[in-house]
C-alpha cells in the first residue's frame, strides 16, 4: 500500500491505496463520485474523463498513485451551487444527451474548449467541435445535439460577456 493525498473536487483526503489502483475507481468506491463513468476501461470512449490539476485526463488509464498531491474535478463540482455550468445547460436545451451514459466525459472534456472560446471571443467551426470530442464515444445521440449544445452555450458565454 501507498500513502496519498487527493484533493478531490475541494475535498482533500490521505489515503492508502494499492499501487494498482486506477483513479477511475479511487474516484467512485472512496469518494463516492459515481458521475464518474466506466464505459471501456482502456481508454477509447472518454466516458470517465475527470480533470486532473485542470487537464482533462482518462481516469482509466491513470494510476491512483500517480496523482499524489494534485487536485481533481469531477463532472459533480461542475457549474456552481445554484447553477450548472453552460455547457450543461445547452445540453439539456439542445438534447445532448439520452441515456446519458457519456455525458460526464463529454461535459469534463469539453468545458475546457468551451471556456477557451468564451475567453477568445471565437465561434469556432463545427469541425473544430467534433475535433474537440474525437475522444468521447456516444452510443445515443449521433452527435449532433452534442456539437449544438457546445455552440449554444459558446453563444452564451459570448452574450453574458458582451
Ligand atoms: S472508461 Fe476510460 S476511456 Fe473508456
Ligand atoms: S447519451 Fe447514451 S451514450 Fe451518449
Amino acid at each position: 500500500m501507498t500513502e496519498i493525498t487527493l484533493e478531490v473536487n475541494g475535498v482533500t483526503k490521505a489515503l492508502d491505496v494499492e499501487p494498482r489502483r486506477l483513479l477511475a475507481d479511487v474516484l467512485r468506491q472512496e469518494f463516492d463520485l459515481s458521475g464518474v463513468h466506466i464505459g471501456c476501461a482502456h481508454g477509447a470512449c472518454g466516458c470517465c474523463t475527470v480533470h486532473l490539476d485542470e487537464t482533462p485526463r482518462l481516469s482509466c488509464l491513470t494510476f491512483a498513485v500517480q496523482c499524489d498531491g494534485s487536485s481533481i474535478k469531477t463532472v459533480e463540482a461542475m457549474g456552481g451551487p445554484s447553477a450548472d455550468h453552460l455547457l450543461q445547460q445547452a445540453f439539456k436545451s439542445e438534447h445532448g444527451l439520452q441515456c446519458g451514459y457519456c455525458t460526464p466525459g463529454f461535459i469534463m472534456t469539453l468545458v475546457p474548449f468551451v471556456d477557451e472560446m468564451i475567453a477568445s471571443r471565437r465561434m469556432p467551426e463545427n469541425d473544430e467541435i467534433r475535433e474537440a470530442m474525437s475522444g468521447n464515444i456516444c452510443r445515443c445521440t449521433g452527435y449532433h445535439g452534442i456539437v449544438a449544445a457546445v455552440r449554444k452555450a459558446i453563444e452564451s458565454g459570448l452574450g453574458e460577456n458582451a
